[in-house]
């Protein structure tokens, strides 16, 4: 099979339907649930800080480009990043159960994201330049490895002046242990999330962050020690996602851009490095899942990938006529929740309606210009209760250029009307009037939180055309901003006094059905719903570290 077939193969087969589930266990195999948290045992740890309480700043801000003065790239600044991205918010308890939950969301909050920095010594200054693990837990750094002053000024070479590196990866079996076959697709939702939250995080320092496509997943698990397989349980293997270069804001936007691939000395400078710590172990039996491993093989990027489409300049900044108030941005992003029952009566005005989908428009500020690919992802909107807008289907169209292509590819009798109270030229379009809420709950696995809500929607992909066209490793791509959609969405909904979901259990081909899709040139990746929640009172909080 070639990785295209893999890939396609791969999406069929996990799609949900009325009559059968994606394979999985079928039960929760409580024994063997995997360890939420990695470390590397004998590697030395540095604690980071946690009392920082830098100057507030408005919500609306983190999305401009120099929302604030770059911070100095130091052990506090680093901190900070991570605090605000990936750290932990809260610990929860019911009856003995205690779980964990963080800044990022995560699919059944099993958190297979793991995340690693690459520290100049100026940022930590009794060490020589190092690769780091950050642990959620406890919000610390584990050295993981040391290189020389050499091997980091010839990778600095070609970074803006105060950059630095941050890479991450997905342990599969966390999310495979509960969800089995269709895991793969989660955790590269989880990446989504975890990348527009590190990006909305740098800006809170003053910095961008730009994903690298210059080096292939190979070298990315190379610099992260990843493919380092005989200190890895095999069936635990960490399988890297993504290089991040991470530049202060005032850089010449160009520069990030230039960065090369690795040579082959840097690769093996790399190998040769010193090395330190042992990963634990996170379950003590595993099923194994071989269709995963296969979609991760067929979609790792290959060395000299090429992108073979066109600039990310179909963009739109478009102007909110809805400012919220100066909400500080670090309180939205900590009281970030996943809602787990909505009220079935609230309602949601249109004008922050439609400042929610506006802020999912790929303008050309944070998240959005952290990704190197031209806006592959539309939402189809099943509004339930929004003021002014009547319940129907609609849809934003994310990059307009491709209105066209939808239209063919949808049911012919679409509307495709101007909504009353939309601005001219913003993309969004009435399909169908009508009561969706039953549509909207079978749609999404009959999860009530689909149609309690304001509104529900599913992230409809560009599919099978970008693909083909750039390779199968952009499989992932597609998650990926699905997953950055989402986390916009999840700010949005606390920044307008509501809570959202994600939704990754739905029957894809039903959607499709709903929409007219016929073929797999668009598929639907993704789904969510906001609302105002209900709380679940027997649940009770402890602080995120004590
Ligand atoms: C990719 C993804 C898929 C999810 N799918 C569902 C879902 O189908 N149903 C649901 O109730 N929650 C879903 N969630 C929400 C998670 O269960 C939630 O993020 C997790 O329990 C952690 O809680 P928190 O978001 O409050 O931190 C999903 C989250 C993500 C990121």
């Amino acid at each position: 099979m070639t990785s295209l077939s893999t890939v396609f193969a791969y999406h069929e087969r996990t799609k949900h339907h009325f009559d059968r589930y994606a394979r999985s266990l079928g039960y929760l195999d409580w024994a063997n649930q995997p360890h939420p948290f990695r470390y590397y045992r004998g590697a030395t740890e540095t604690r980071l800080a946690l009392d920082r309480e830098p100057p507030p700043l408005a919500y609306d801000r983190i999305y401009e480009h120099n929302a604030t003065s770059p911070a100095l790239v130091c052990l506090d600044s680093v901190a900070d990043l991570f605090r605000h991205s990936l750290a932990l918010t809260a610990w929860k308890q019911a009856g003995t159960n205690r779980w964990a939950l963080r800044v990022n969301p995560s699919s059944g909050n099993l958190h297979p994201t793991e995340a690693y920095v690459v520290l100049d010594s100026t940022a930590n200054e009794d060490e020589s330049p190092a690769l780091y693990h950050y642990v959620s837990e406890t919000h610390c750094l584990e050295r993981r490895a040391s290189f020389s002053k050499d091997f980091w000024n010839s990778i600095n070479l070609h970074l803006p002046a105060g950059s630095f590196l941050v890479g991450l990866s997905s342990v599969i079996w966390r999310e495979a242990w509960k969800y089995g076959e269709r895991a793969f697709r989660y955790c590269q939702h989880d990446m989504g999330h975890a990348v527009a939250a590190l990006r909305l995080s740098a800006a809170l320092c003053g910095w961008r962050l730009k994903l690298v496509s210059t080096w292939s997943t190979d070298d990315v698990a190379a610099l992260l020690g990843l493919n380092r397989e005989d200190e890895f349980l095999q069936e635990e293997h960490e399988e890297a996602e993504l290089l991040a270069v991470v530049m202060p804001n005032t850089a010449d936007a160009k520069g990030e851009a230039r960065f090369p691939p690795p040579a082959e000395t840097t690769i093996a400078e790399i190998r040769t490095a010193h090395w330190y710590g042992q990963p634990n172990r996170l379950s003590r039996e595993h099923v194994a899942w071989p269709v995963i491993d296969e979609v991760a093989m067929a979609t790792r990027m290959p060395p000299n990938a090429v992108l073979d489409a066109a600039p990310r300049d179909a963009v739109c900044d478009w102007q909110f006529s809805h400012n919220l108030p100066d909400i500080d941005a670090r309180r939205i992003i900590h009281q970030r929740r996943s809602c787990l029952a909505l009220d079935g009566r609230s309602s949601l005005s249109r004008e922050l309606f439609l400042r929610i989908l506006a802020r999912t428009l790929p303008g050309l500020g944070p998240p959005w210009d952290a990704l190197y690919w031209p806006t592959s992802i539309h939402l189809a909107l099943f509004v339930h209760r929004v003021d002014g807008v009547p319940p129907g289907l609609y849809l934003l169209v994310r990059d307009s250029s491709k209105q066209d292509l939808l239209r063919k590819a949808m049911r012919e009798t679409f509307l495709w009307e101007t909504p009353e109270g939309v601005s001219p030229g913003f993309p969004f379009y009435r399909l169908n009037e009508g009561d969706f809420r039953e549509a909207s709950r079978t749609l999404s696995c009959h999860q009530d939180i689909a149609a309690d809500g304001f509104f529900s929607l599913g992230m409809i992909a560009e599919f099978a055309e970008p693909i083909q066209r750039n390779g199968a490793w952009f499989y992932r791509n597609l998650f990926w901003e699905a997953g950055m959609v989402g986390q916009v969405l999840y700010l949005e909904a606390e920044a307008a006094g509501a809570r959202s979901t994600g939704i990754g259990c739905y029957f894809d081909d039903p959607v499709h059905e709903v929409l007219g899709l016929t073929d797999n040139q668009f598929q639907s990746l993704y789904h969510f719903t906001v609302g105002v929640p209900l709380e679940d009172h027997r649940l009770q909080t402890w602080p995120p570290y004590s």
